[in-house]
């Protein structure tokens, strides 16, 4: 799909988010595994997440997607052997924590996934789980992944890089080994930290127990619009129910920094159109906002100035080159990028121009171009814009409900 995108110069009123990714994956994979039924409520209905689930119906895990999403959980020992291969999609956190769930199960798996993932590292997950006694077969450590059941054994692992992606499947694995297992944050808190946050909600030590769960809505999908709303609410926009746990909101202090009219009170965002001015993102920010850098570049093309991000070689693993793609499309709108090993060298300040972009198939890039291009000067156009549907199905429509108010 190829959307057409007209440049706006106000936009306001207020908006909420679907809930968040990250959560409502680990919500599903948690659940399944407890005894009873779990109620979640916010849980994203995403292609991402729906990837999670239809891998925990082949393991026999009944679930009913909806207003309140129902995981009928089969217990730590319930889960059944697939009959067919695990198609994670899209989706790392899928292939990665699944991996990590399986290692020890009595029955073999298959984890296989779409174009993009099978270019994605999976060593990283491999080596922990082996040392732990996994059996792991890869092509060249990339996706698929024929995981053999096997009995695991606790390990005390230093991740050699930040990923809560890594540290969950090592948690999940936990849970069918002998033993105790340690998993040590290169630094501590630059990881998302909600496997360890809803294990101890479903009363990990203990056996676990179906719980209810309240899904926020995804920071990473509001952060779309606080920089929208930076750029032109000059009344204000509003986000509200964001889940602001720390680990995940170095945006916020990244916008702050340069400058940007952001209020936050109890979980709803206020930001208004600011002046922005020129910062730099180091290694000890870049990991709290990994997924909001591609959003970010454009804060910092309209940003006056020269913004250096550093410490963020992460991107080039994602669901495409990040580093590539935002510096190849934002050259396109007429920003003066350049591309480094590890982030981006953004020189802002001049308009954008409409331009014929392409989302490399991301969809944190086809929203970031979205963003840009709605705030750039004459028409652009969008290719391949339906990744949007990994995290964000609405996406397209929520900016002319923010423009229905009078130009001013
Ligand atoms: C995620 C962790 C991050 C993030 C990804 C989702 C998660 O990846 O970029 O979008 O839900 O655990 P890493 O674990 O590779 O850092």
């Amino acid at each position: 799909m190829t959307v057409e995108i007209i440049p706006k110069n106000y936009i306001s009123g207020s908006l909420t988010v679907p809930g968040d990714k990250s959560i409502s994956h680990r919500a599903a994979i948690l659940a399944a595994i407890a005894e009873g039924i779990t109620e979640i409520s916010g849980f994203l209905p995403a292609e991402d997440t729906m990837s999670t689930v239809n891998c925990l119906r082949q393991l026999g895990v009944e679930a009913e997607i909806g207003e309140i999403t129902r995981i009928h959980g089969r217990g730590l020992h319930g889960l059944l052997p697939p009959q067919k291969p695990l198609n994670c999609g899209n989706s790392g956190t899928t292939m990665r924590l699944l991996a990590g769930l399986l290692a020890g199960q009595v029955f073999d798996s298959v984890l296989i996934g779409d174009e993009s993932l099978q270019k994605r590292p999976m060593a990283r997950v491999i080596a922990p789980l082996e040392l732990m006694g996994a059996k792991i077969k890869s092509k060249k450590e990339k996706a698929p992944m024929e995981i053999t059941g096997s009995r695991l054994k606790g390990i005390n692992y230093q991740m050699p890089l930040h990923s809560a992606q890594v540290k969950s499947a090592i948690l999940l694995a936990s849970l069918y080994a002998k033993g105790k297992t340690t998993v040590h944050d290169l630094a501590p808190g630059m990881t998302r930290n909600h496997t360890e946050e809803l294990l101890k909600h479903f009363g990990h030590p203990n056996p676990l127990k179906a719980r209810e769960i309240r899904i926020p809505g995804d920071f990473s999908s509001a952060a779309f619009f606080i920089v929208l709303g930076l750029l032109l609410a000059k009344d204000g926009l509003t986000i509200e129910n964001v889940g602001l746990n720390p680990t995940r909101t170095g945006l916020l202090t990244a916008l702050c920094a340069m400058g940007g009219n952001i209020q936050i009170s109890g979980n709803s965002i206020l930001v208004r159109k600011s002046d922005l001015t020129a910062t730099n993102i180091d290694k000890n920010l870049a990991p709290l906002m990994i997924d909001e850098i591609p959003i970010f570049t454009i804060a910092a093309a309209f940003a006056t100035g020269t913004t250096t991000i550093s410490g963020a070689a992460e991107l080039a693993h994602k669901e495409s080159n990040r580093i590539q793609a935002m510096t190849s499309e934002l050259t396109k709108l007429g920003v003066n990028i350049s591309a480094t090993a590890d982030g981006m060298i953004i020189h802002g300040g001049a308009p954008l121009k409409g331009a014929n972009l392409d989302s490399h198939n991301d969809h944190r890039i086809a929203m970031s171009l979205a963003i840009a291009a709605t705030a750039a000067d004459g028409a652009s156009t969008l290719k391949n814009a339906d990744c949007i549907k990994i995290s964000y199905p609405d996406f397209f429509s929520v900016i002319p409900r923010l423009t229905r108010n009078p130009q001013m």
